[in-house]
């Protein structure tokens, strides 16, 4: 399955390669194409180390410490390729014991051109159906048709929570997509990339353990401790369509951002995910990332003619620039809100993300360890939760135009 497409790559891939190596750079009359890059990152180990070398911006947290040791050909490199066959999770499996594999489950298809619309094809499939994390604490969600819901999971048509079924070679195993925290199904429509931030994983982990309850049950809906530091720090589940204006990837803006950061960033997910036990196919990452940069084509931008415009570049747009509506990152005694997910020893670097306001109508946790629920709330200057004190001096009226201009930012 993965041989062809493999081979097409590399053929691709030969004169970029060269490039990368420095070998004809005296000719490099134009730059590479964001898709020739992902091309050669594919094809090329040196490329790959280079990327991800790049993109660490505090060699010492324990999350660069980790890749830097690690992400090498003879170690990561060499764990098995994780695309097991699968299917979704549908409606009519709730209640019902494990199922068993058939003809209908399938690994994600990488034959694929290597061309815009076919990558960002693959890539959405990805993003829903590819077992990204197994999480065996996930029947507690299957249990009866209400269990879903009572985490937060969503239902769309069939699909439950973009949780997926997986064939590993210890049995069926539940996984989830990306989906599962990374999009939202409203009377409107389909939000993909959008955060659910009614997910309680906290709650369906301790669930799972007879409801006892660990330190996970304060984590409450739309957070999830992502980083083995043994200190308590869950973080707001990030929304993915602004995520090619972000400066730096992580709340605790752990990575600078491009689209080639944003896809090692990616791989070396699923195979921490995996607890190192696997990796996912590199093109199927690629087309990942290629797809989730495309999602915030279709976000609002900052209307420039609306009343709060010069009320937002005053306030805001220090911080918040257009047109992403993102930042360099801010210093956590600067930005002053709660410093707990930024001094994660694992990924924090001092500083907290600026995340884009490009959707920001959409979240329902704000701020990096999600203290305050609503833009009305982030305003208010009678606000109890401390830092972020900006555009808090304005008058009512004010307020509400800048308001307003806000609420059109989905
Ligand atoms: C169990 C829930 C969960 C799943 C599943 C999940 N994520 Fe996330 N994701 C999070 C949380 C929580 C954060 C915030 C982490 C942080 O900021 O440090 C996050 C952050 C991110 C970020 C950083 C965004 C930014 O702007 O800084 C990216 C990119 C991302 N996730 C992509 C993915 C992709 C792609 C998948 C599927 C392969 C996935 N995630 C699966 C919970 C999840
Ligand atoms: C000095 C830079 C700066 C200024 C000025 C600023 N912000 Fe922020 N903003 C940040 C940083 C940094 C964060 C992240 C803080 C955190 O995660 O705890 C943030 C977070 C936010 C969030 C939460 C977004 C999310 O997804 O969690 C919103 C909403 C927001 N700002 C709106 C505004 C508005 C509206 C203004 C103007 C009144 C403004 N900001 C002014 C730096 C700034």
């Amino acid at each position: 399955m993965l041989e062809p497409t493999l081979r097409r790559l590399t053929r691709a891939a030969r004169p970029w390669t060269a490039l990368a190596l420095g070998l004809v750079a005296a000719c490099a009359a134009e730059p590479p194409t964001d898709l020739e890059r992902g091309a050669t990152w594919v094809a090329d180990a040196a490329t790959r180390r280079e990327v991800l070398e790049r993109s660490l911006v505090n060699p010492d947290n324990g999350y660069s410490a980790l890749r830097l040791e690690r992400y090498t050909e003879d170690l990561w490199g060499a764990l098995p390729v994780w695309n097991p066959r699968a299917r979704p999770v549908v409606v009519g499996d709730l209640g019902q014991p494990v199922p068993t594999p058939d003809a209908g489950w399938r690994p994600i298809g990488l034959d694929v051109p290597w061309e815009d619309a076919a990558l960002a094809d693959l890539g959405a499939r990805v993003f829903t159906d590819y077992p990204a994390q197994v999480e065996p604490a996930l029947w507690v969600a299957l249990t009866d048709a209400d269990a879903p819901a009572r985490f937060g999971l969503w239902i769309d048509g069939d699909r439950v929570g973009g949780l997926v079924w997986a064939e590993t070679p210890g049995g069926v195993q539940l996984a989830f997509s990306c989906a599962s925290c990374h999009a939202v199904f409203g009377d409107d429509g389909p939000r993909l990339g959008a955060p659910n931030h009614a997910f309680d994983y906290g709650a369906l982990l301790d669930a799972s353990r007879g409801g006892v309850h660990t330190s996970a049950s304060r984590w409450g809906p739309g957070r999830v401790d992502v980083t083995p530091d043994d200190v308590a720090n869950p973080t707001v589940i990030a929304d993915l369509r602004a995520v090619r204006f972000a400066e730096r990837l992580n709340r605790a803006a752990t990575l600078d951002n491009d689209l080639m950061a944003l896809t090692a960033r990616l791989e070396t997910a699923v195979i921490t995910n995996s607890g190192q036990a696997v990796r996912p196919p590199r093109e199927l990452v690629f087309a990942l990332a290629w797809y989730l940069w495309s999602l915030g084509d279709d976000l609002a931008e900052l209307d420039e003619a609306a009343p709060a415009a010069a009320l937002y570049r005053r306030e805001c747009g220090g911080c918040h620039l257009p047109p992403g509506l993102a930042g360099p990152p801010i210093a956590l005694a600067e930005v002053g809100t709660d410093p707990t997910v930024g001094e994660s020893p694992w990924r924090g670097t001092g500083a907290y993300q600026t995340p884009s306001l490009r959707g920001v109508v959409d979240r329902a946790r704000l701020l990096a360890a999600g203290g305050v629920d609503s833009l009305e709330a982030l305003l208010d200057p009678q606000r109890t939760e401390g830092g972020h004190r900006y555009g808090q001096t304005l008058d009512d009226a004010e307020r509400e135009l800048l308001l307003a201009l806000l609420r059109g930012l989905r």
